[in-house]
């Protein structure tokens, strides 16, 4: 079972304090989940062409998520949405170029296979475990909801799915807080009685911040990030999340 309890030392020139996070989140009705990374594995493109890109397909993955990232978070603050599917785009472009790699053909391997990433092997389930408990279970991504719906119909989870929330309704990336406001609005139910699961540190950190209840899907052993808020719990993957969240 990868629970654990949390004990961390927040350390820095304001705060300086230890948390002793929970083991179990009560009240909960409905699980709502970031989507790239946490259900969708984000180098899973790369990984289906890497004999293509040799020693640098690593690189160009991590360096594509990274400026995937780095480009939602500017366009936010700059005022200019774009629709995720073109910032994806933007992003692989930069990581080719800065990699010398020129292959039109490599390109569109390439995002054809990001249009139908692959789920991580225990989300279906996991989605099926939390709806025998009688949770609702959503996705919340900055993605546009045609690569949302094929992602999701490529994994075969949509009858497992209350609802599928895009940035694209308030034109505006994670983590501004109207995008965490869309999942309360459509399932009728309070921020306290919402998990959100993300693999992204700053991701989990906003949402917390935002008001919710998290559990940090901490797939790539990230440092815990020095923001405001924490979430209350850290798994390694999906696998125990009903265990976290049914009561
Ligand atoms: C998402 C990105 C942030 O799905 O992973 O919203």
């Amino acid at each position: 079972m990868c629970l654990q309890l949390i004990q961390y030392h927040r350390n820095n020139s304001q705060i300086n304090e230890t948390y002793k996070l929970m083991m179990k989140l009560t009240g909960i009705k409905a699980c709502v989940f970031d989507a790239y990374g946490t259900l969708f594995d984000v180098h899973a493109a790369v990984g289906k062409h890497k004999h293509k890109l040799g020693a640098q397909a690593d690189p160009v993955s991590m360096m594509w998520r990274t400026k995937q990232l780095e480009y939602t978070w500017l366009r936010s603050l700059m005022r200019c949405h774009e629709d995720f599917w073109q910032i994806t785009q933007d992003g692989l472009d930069y990581a080719l170029d800065a990699h010398s790699i020129s292959d039109d053909a490599v390109r569109k391997d390439l995002l054809d296979a990001y249009w139908k990433l692959d789920a991580y092997p225990e989300v279906a389930d996991m989605l099926r475990s939390l709806k025998d408990a009688g949770l609702k279970c959503a996705i919340l991504s900055n993605g546009s909801m045609p690569m949302l719906q094929a992602a999701v119909d490529n994994a075969g989870i949509g009858d497992l799915l209350d609802g599928i929330y895009s940035v694209d309704e308030v034109g505006i990336n994670k983590p501004d807080p109207s995008v965490y406001e869309l999942a309360t609005k459509h399932l009728g139910v309070s921020d306290k009685e919402i998990s959100f699961q993300s693999s992204n540190a700053w991701d989990a950190v906003a949402a917390a911040h935002y008001g919710f209840n998290v559990v940090w899907i901490n797939r790539f052993g990230q440092r815990r990030e020095r923001l405001p808020a924490q979430p209350d719990i850290e798994l390694t993957s999906l696998e125990g999340l009903v265990d976290v969240v049914a009561e």
